[in-house]
């Protein structure tokens, strides 16, 4: 691999100089490490706690003298209250410190709780880097919070806080400084802590990998280098890459795909990667599906200027299987995962389809396309088809897939469906441990008669009422019975503004949530 590569000659035949996705250069992938240590001896830029709103000075007493008691007359005036994205930075005045500041983050109530823990931490990491210079970082983990997911959390919160993309950048901002990150713990605990804090540690890591692919503009990323990213990204150790070009692509007779991508002058690529762990050789595959449209134009049903303005985010969801992969992959899950991200690009060349075409899928059925704009559902049903043939047992598919489901959840949760309702609760539970929400929509089969076609086997769209379902209830017929699940992030991939711990841009919603899956599936599958 290289550390950098020179992108596409631009229009003045000057070649623009971009970054290519090597980790270790572009993320800093700091090292995370779990030990006990006396406060005083920490040799660090910076020291973090949590500062919950009913704790007053409880278990910050020694930081209050190293800081000549800023804490404790800040609480008493009043500028110091606990609570969430509060940020109090103070000067260490004791001599004998070898750090020479400290940052209480505000983190409001749920001492203990991981989704608290990983969002304090997140700011915390936010903040450090704001800070400038933070090279290495110690965040202080109270008795209360040494739990494996807690320490998880810290890990993953530090990590993605810390995390900033000026790839595109040419002076001004800098990357993380952040190289080194040390959880601070009781002394018998440190031990078995590590193992959680690294684990905590590669998730994020996956998870930026997947926001620095979201944020990459199409003209960068097409389908082909989508493709050559994901083979960088993935393979190695148990897993394996194959990427399908357009003869594999058309022996396994993926109509729909074919007919979204043959509007643009990108080849389509279709990335199958496959993790099979040590010594397991049969029992379920789980088959994770993702949503690669590099771009999404509409096709000839073509979106408004503000409705295409954010689209190169519509690999999302491909982008989140293959940071799940590499999650996967790194971590060892216990079981065999299948990944699948078709990519294309969406635009409305001169052979692009119209509307009222008619495409075969894989499956032999017919569809009839009314609007170009409905193409997440058209590569995804062949993709659903093509993770049957290769062989999963078990089905999910990430995707930013429809405006309705922004509609009815807004950007706080990512709309669930699918069947049956046992698969459904699976796929909800490990992404809760995961810390991501997922909400069930409802799947009555009613919904499926909006998706009537006057001539073919089914419509691809079906009209405005209960928008996000009837894009389920598309996907649903490529599904072969088989137990599946359906994620529409379309609200959930991106962030719009900045906030104390989120980032504008790229969220990479959904590779814990996947990851978390690939651990608990085979468990659950031996159970029922
Ligand atoms: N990629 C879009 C969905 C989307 C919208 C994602 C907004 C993120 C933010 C998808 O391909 C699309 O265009 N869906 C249409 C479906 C419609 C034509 C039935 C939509 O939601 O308008
Ligand atoms: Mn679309
Ligand atoms: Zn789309």
């Amino acid at each position: 691999m290289t550390a950098g590569f020179l992108g596409r000659p631009n229009r003045k035949g000057q070649r623009l100089r971009v970054y290519n996705l090597v980790m270790r250069a572009e993320l800093g992938e700091p090292e995370v490490v779990c030990r006990a240590a006396m406060l005083r001896e920490l040799e660090v830029d910076l020291i973090c706690l949590a500062h919950y709103a009913d704790q007053g000075l409880d278990g910050l007493e020694e930081v209050d003298r190293a800081v000549g008691g800023a804490f404790g007359r800040a609480l008493t005036s009043g500028t110091l209250t606990g609570k969430s994205d509060e940020l109090f930075f103070s000067d260490i005045s004791d001599p004998e410190w070898s750090c020479r500041r400290v940052l209480l983050v505000g983190a409001g109530r749920g001492l203990g709780d991981p989704s608290v823990v990983r969002g304090v931490a997140t700011a915390a990491g936010v903040a450090a880097r704001g800070a400038g210079g933070v090279e290495k970082l110690a965040w202080i983990v109270p008795d209360s919070e040494r739990s494996d997911s807690a320490i998880q959390a810290a890990a993953e919160g530090l990590l993605l806080g810390a995390f900033r993309d000026v790839r595109f950048k040419s002076e001004g901002e800098e990357a993380s400084s952040l190289t080194h990150v040390e959880l601070i713990v009781g002394r018998s605990a440190a031990g078995k802590m590590q193992v959680a804090a690294k684990r905590g540690a590669v998730l994020a890591n996956c998870v930026n990998i997947a926001r620095l692919l979201g944020n990459e503009p199409a003209n960068l990323l097409t389908p082909p280098v989508f493709a050559e990213r994901a083979l960088q990204l993935v393979s190695g150790g148990r897993t394996t890459v194959e990427i399908l070009e357009d003869e594999a692509i058309a022996s396994h007779q993926m109509g729909l795909l074919q007919g979204v991508a043959q509007g643009s002058n990108e080849p389509a690529r279709v990335i199958v990667m496959r993790y099979e762990p040590e010594g397991v050789s049969d029992g379920p595959v789980l088959g994770l599906v993702g949503k690669g449209v590099t771009f999404d134009s509409g096709g000839l049903s073509l979106k408004t200027a503000d409705g295409m303005m954010r689209m190169k985010r519509d690999m999302a969801g491909g982008a989140a299987v293959i940071g799940a992969m590499r999650a996967i992959g790194s971590l060892g899950a216990p079981t065999r995962v299948l990944g699948i991200v078709p990519a294309v690009e969406n635009m409305p060349g001169g052979r692009a389809i119209r509307p009222g075409d008619v495409l075969t899928a894989a499956n032999g059925k017919r569809v009839e396309v009314l609007n170009t704009d409905a193409e997440g559902r058209l590569i995804l049903g062949d993709s659903l088809v093509l993770a049957q043939k290769l062989g999963a047992t078990h089905l999910v598919d990430i995707a930013t897939l429809t405006g309705a489901c922004v509609v009815a959840l807004g950007h706080q949760s990512s709309g669930l469906m699918g069947n049956p309702a046992a698969w459904i609760e699976t796929v909800r539970f490990a992404a809760e441990g995961a810390g991501e929400r997922l909400w069930p929509l409802p799947m009555f089969e009613e919904y499926a008669e909006q998706l009537k076609s006057d001539i073919a086997d089914l419509a691809n769209v079906g009209g405005r009422p209960a928008g996000a379902i009837t894009a389920g209830m598309f996907l649903k017929a490529f599904t072969g019975g088989l137990p599946w699940a359906h994620i529409d992030i379309a609200g959930t991939a991106w962030n719009e503004k900045s906030a104390t711990h989120l980032l504008r841009g790229a969220t990479g919603v959904g590779v814990r949530s996947l990851a978390e899956l690939a651990f608990q599936f085979s468990q659950k599958e031996k159970q029922s």
